[in-house]
């Protein structure tokens, strides 16, 4: 798979880059995304924030290849990884790369069971061995028999997780990684990304939870508004009350 990728060198070598990305959804008149950079350098953990409908998710689909692939839609620029270039790869190809955690769960979770589902992303990433683990880091031990269906949002977006990380330890994109979660669980959340983070793994965190962007391990803010980068934020600012304020929440 990794053969595959192209070799052009149009971004930055080492993590994950994107450049001058422009996404115009089929139909629509008006762009979603323009001309927007972000660099995520390896092992390390960005977030994502800006007010709802400023293009934190169809940054997160763009780098997926869910769009253009799954939705139509005009994408101009690149995104690379390590220096090499995914956008001629399809979702399927990039989840090889890259692992995605969308903020419905509901999106990514087709198989009856929990443990039909944990399955079937360890045999993907080829590493069956790793269901029970996963099962028991993301908490869903107990749900492995129930239906996904029959799940409270909370508990699929655990199933969700834990499927994201199967497979090798490539850079995870988190869309609203605690939306669902109770205060236990999302301060459990943090405390494994940031571990997940020591080991080595990229993280980029689409949120509006105080929680995250003020977490430690989140070590630059990149706030977007109406499809651009507005602002970026290094650790040193980020724990300044007055930039979150004027920056994020508004
Ligand atoms: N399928 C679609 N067709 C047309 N426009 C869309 C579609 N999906 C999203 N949009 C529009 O694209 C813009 C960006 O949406 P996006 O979901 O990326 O925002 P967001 O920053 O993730 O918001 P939130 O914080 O609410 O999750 C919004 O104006 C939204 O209405
Ligand atoms: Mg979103």
């Amino acid at each position: 798979m990794v053969q595959s990728i192209s070799s052009s060198r149009a971004a930055t070598a080492g993590g994950l880059a994107v450049k001058g990305l422009s996404v115009r959804l089929g139909g629509e008149a008006r762009p979603i995304l323009r001309d927007l950079d972000l660099q995520v350098n390896p092992a390390q953990a960005v977030g994502l924030a800006g007010r709802s409908g400023c293009g934190k998710s169809t940054l997160i689909h763009a780098v997926a290849g869910l769009v253009p692939w799954l939705r139509p839609a005009d994408v101009d620029g690149d995104v690379a990884l390590a220096g090499d270039s995914l956008i001629d790869l399809d979702p399927g190809q990039r989840a090889h790369l890259l692992a995605t955690c969308l903020d419905r769960p509901d999106g990514q979770l087709f198989l009856p069971t929990v443990g039909q589902e944990l399955a079937a992303a360890c045999h993907l990433h080829r590493c069956k061995e790793r269901a029970q683990e996963l099962a028991s880091i993301f908490a869903v031990s107990n749900l492995r028999h129930r239906r996904i269906t029959e799940l409270s949002s909370g508990q699929r977006q655990r199933v969700a997780l834990a499927c994201a990380f199967a497979g090798s330890p490539r850079p995870v994109l988190l869309d609203e990684p605690t939306a669902h979660l109770d205060s236990t669980l999302a301060a459990e959340l943090l405390v494994l990304l940031e571990g997940l983070l020591s080991a080595g793994r990229t993280l980029i965190i689409a949120t509006h939870d105080p929680l995250v962007f003020n977490h430690r391990m989140v070590t630059r803010l990149v706030s977007l508004r109406d499809g651009r980068v507005r602002c970026r934020i290094d650790h040193s600012r980020i724990y300044d009350p007055g930039n979150v304020r004027r920056n994020f929440n508004r």
